[in-house]
C-alpha cells in the first residue's frame, strides 16, 4: 500500500541473507547443524549472562547428545573489545576448532565474527575495519541470537571496540554473513525489561535508517516498513507482559526484518553517532540509539520528507494532509513518548557527556562508514550539533 505511492527505483541493488530458521525451539537444531556443516570441534562463543540464564547448559547437552566436541569461550563483554577477539582466536587455534557457534546478543555474535575473520586471515582485527576488507572467508558460523535487536545473525556487519583509541570499529562485508541463524523467540523470555527496551529500540533504528538510506531498495523498504510496524506494535507489549511469547515472537520477527533491511541498505547517522558514543563511554548500544533517534530524525527530515511521512503512517500517526513541519513534529513527539513508555529517559548529559566530549565524539563519528548512506551527508559541525541537542 505504501510502496505504490513511491516511484520504483531501477538502480542496481543486491540482497544478501543467510539461511535462517525462525520459530519456537529453533535453537535446539544447533548440534544437528554443526554435524551437517562438518564440525570436528565447535568453538562456542557466549557470555556469562547467557550461561547464568541456563542456555549454555542446554546447548552443551545437545552437543554431547549428538557426539559433537566443543570448547566454550565466554570472556566477551558488552561492546566486545579488540583484545577479546584476539583471546578467542588463540583459544580457537589451541583447540583446533573448525566451526563457530555464537549463542548470545550482538556483542557475542560480533565478537564471534571477529574471531572468524582473524582465524581465517591471520591479521589483527583492526586491519578489517571499513567496507569489504576481508580476504579469506571465515569458518562456518552458526548464530543463535538471544536478543531481538542487533540482527548480527543475519547481517554483513560486525562492530568491535578499539580499546586503545576508544571507538567502535565498523567492519562491513558479505564475508560476515553467518551460514545459519537459528532464531528462537523462547530465548527472549529470560531478557530483562531494560535490555528488551534497548535492543528493541536498536531494531527500530535499524529499520528507520535502512528505510531512509541512500542505498535502500524495494526489497529493503519492504522489510524495513514491516519491521517498524511490528516493533511499534509489540515492543511495549513485550515489556508489559514479558512472558507473552506472541509479543516476543513478533518483536523478534520485527528485529529479523530490520536486520535484513539494514544489512543490505546500511545505516545512517544514528549509528555513526552511537558507535562513537558507545565506544567512548562504554554505553549500551540500543540506549545510545534511542537517545539519538529523535535528534537524527530532526536533522534528516528535510532530506527525505516523503519517506518519513510513510514511516509516520506505518506508526499509526495522524499525518494525512499535514504540512511537512507538522509531520516532523508529530513523528519526533511520538518517538520521545515511545522512549518514555519503555523507560529510556536518560539524556546524554545524564550519561556524563559534556560539550567538550561531544567534539571528541563527533571527530570519531565523522569517519564512521554509516554516514555514507545517511540521506543527508553530515559535516563535522552537524554531528557536534546533533550530540549537543541530545545533551
Ligand atoms: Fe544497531
Amino acid at each position: 500500500m505504501f510502496e505504490s505511492q513511491q516511484p520504483l527505483l531501477l538502480d542496481l541493488r543486491k540482497f544478501v541473507a543467510p539461511e535462517y530458521i525462525f520459530g519456537t525451539d529453533a535453537r535446539l537444531l544447533s548440534a544437528k547443524y554443526c554435524k551437517k556443516l562438518g564440525a570436528m570441534k565447535v568453538f562456542v562463543a557466549t557470555d556469562k549472562g547467557i550461561r547464568k540464564a541456563g542456555w549454555v547448559d542446554e546447548l552443551e547437552e545437545q552437543l554431547r547428545f549428538e557426539g559433537v566436541d566443543y570448547v566454550i569461550f565466554d570472556a566477551i563483554s558488552p561492546n566486545p573489545r579488540d583484545f577479546e577477539v584476539m583471546n578467542g582466536t588463540a583459544l580457537y587455534h589451541e583447540n583446533n576448532c573448525n566451526l563457530i557457534l555464537a549463542l548470545g546478543g550482538g556483542s557475542v555474535m560480533d565478537c564471534a565474527k571477529g574471531i572468524g575473520i582473524v582465524v581465517a586471515n591471520n591479521k589483527p582485527i583492526d586491519q578489517f575495519e571499513g567496507i569489504d576488507r576481508i580476504g579469506k572467508p571465515m569458518p562456518p558460523l552458526i548464530c543463535i541470537p538471544t536478543t531481538a535487536g542487533t540482527s548480527a545473525d543475519v547481517s554483513q556487519f560486525a562492530i568491535i571496540n578499539n580499546i586503545s583509541q576508544k571507538y567502535k570499529m565498523a567492519i562491513i562485508s558479505k564475508a560476515l554473513v553467518p551460514d545459519l541463524a537459528l532464531i528462537d523467540p523462547k530465548i527472549l523470555l529470560t531478557m530483562d525489561n531494560y535490555l528488551t527496551a534497548c535492543t528493541g529500540m536498536d531494531a527500530l533504528c535499524h529499520a528507520f535508517e535502512a528505510y531512509v538510506s541512500n542505498a535502500s531498495s524495494s526489497f529493503t523498504d519492504l522489510f524495513a516498513l514491516e519491521a517498524i510496524r511490528l516493533i511499534n506494535q509489540e515492543l511495549v507489549e513485550s515489556i508489559k507482559f514479558p512472558n507473552d511469547i506472541q509479543a516476543r515472537g513478533k518483536t523478534m520477527l520485527g528485529s529479523l526484518y530490520a536486520g535484513l533491511a539494514f544489512s543490505n541498505a546500511s545505516l545512517g547517522c544514528v549509528h555513526s553517532l552511537a558507535h562513537s558514543l558507545g565506544g567512548y563511554l562504554d554505553l549500551p548500544h540500543g540506549e545510545c540509539n534511542a537517545i539519538l533517534l529523535p535528534h537524527v530524525v530532526d536533522y534528516n527530515f528535510s532530506a527525505s520528507p516523503e519517506k518519513y511521512r510513510t514511516i509516520a503512517e506505518v506508526l499509526g500517526l495522524e499525518v494525512k494532509g499535514k504540512r511537512e513541519e507538522d509531520v516532523k513534529k508529530t513523528l519526533i513527539d511520538y518517538l520521545i513518548r515511545l522512549k518514555s513508555d519503555i523507560s529510556i529517559n536518560n539524556t546524554l548529559k545524564d550519561k556524563g557527556v559534556t560539550t567538550d566530549v561531544t567534539k571528541v565524539l563527533a571527530a570519531k563519528a565523522i569517519n564512521d562508514p554509516c554516514n555514507a548512506t545517511n540521506p543527508r551527508m553530515p559535516v563535522l559541525g552537524d554531528l557536534v550539533t546533533i550530540y549537543n541537542e541530545a545533551l
